[in-house]
């Protein structure tokens, strides 16, 4: 018993360290109010993704007719995500650019975003998203808080418009502030609103059987409760005579 003891201390010492650099290394990120039940969320996800995103990244491990999983319908796919012409439902979700090119333009490949979420965390590319600002030493114009000297540009200005880095020093203290200096077709809530719903439609890419387990779990508490219904009455049955 001890020893187990022991082992357990041990182990948790050793997690200590590793927690502390994983939190350490981060900075502040934004909580995303990720909800895999939303699945009107999650279409509108898919829609600014097909949009803004396919264009230099790939989704590799996701399939066009797996979004049926979110309530699209065949018809749906092929209007709302403007898939090309002879594009087959069941293909893979490539991107337009080639990589090779893409990394001539940027200086890096855009990665697969397929799983995204669980390689960074959701909380991590719901904040990256909103976290763009200008910066005019950057090739693109572009620079990010939280993943400083990106090689993307913020293809979503159109949208949030042109957010500048304010540094102030006080008390030899440094505290930067995000400023929205030029106007986007969004207010900001409603763009927090987009990158939440392009954010729980990652999550869900990068873990379709996750909706899945979900109905699962709804049919085995369902089985239960009628099993409860059944063995109560026997117990009923049973214990009529003795009482
Ligand atoms: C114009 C091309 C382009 C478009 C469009 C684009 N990206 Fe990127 N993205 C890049 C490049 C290039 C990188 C690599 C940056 C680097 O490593 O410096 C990148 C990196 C990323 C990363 C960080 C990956 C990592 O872990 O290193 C995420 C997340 C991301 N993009 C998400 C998106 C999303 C979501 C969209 C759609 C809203 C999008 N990108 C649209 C070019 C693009």
């Amino acid at each position: 018993m001890k020893a187990i003891k022991k082992l357990c201390m041990l182990a948790l010492l050793l997690m200590v360290p590793v927690l502390a650099v994983a939190s350490g290394a981060e900075g502040h990120l934004d909580k995303a109010p990720v909800d895999l039940k939303d699945k009107v969320s999650m279409q509108r996800g898919a829609k600014l993704f097909t949009f803004y995103c396919l264009s230099c990244h790939s989704a590799s491990y996701m399939r066009y007719n797996r979004l049926k999983d979110i309530g699209m319908s065949e018809e749906q796919i092929k209007k709302d995500l403007l898939l090309p012409e002879g594009a087959k439902l069941g293909s893979t979700m490539p991107a337009a650019m080639d990589k090779e090119a893409a990394k001539q333009v940027y200086g890096v490949a855009p990665p697969d975003l397929s799983v995204i979420t669980r390689s960074r965390s959701p909380d991590w590319i719901y904040t990256y998203l909103r976290s763009f600002h200008v910066d005019s030493k950057r090739p693109s114009g572009w620079n990010n808080v939280i993943f400083p000297n990106v090689g993307m540009p913020n293809v979503l200005a159109e949208l949030q418009g042109e957010q500048e880095l304010k540094v102030e020093k006080r008390d030899g203290h440094e505290t930067k502030k995000l400023v929205l200096a030029k106007h986007g077709s969004m207010k900001p809530a409603e763009f927090d609103t987009a990158i939440a719903d392009l954010t729980n439609f990652l999550v869900f890419v990068g873990e379709p059987a996750k909706l899945v387990r979900y109905n699962l779990g709804y049919i085995v508490l369902g089985f239960l409760s009628v099993l409860f219904v059944l063995i109560y009455a026997l117990k009923k049955e049973i214990w009529k005579d003795i009482h």
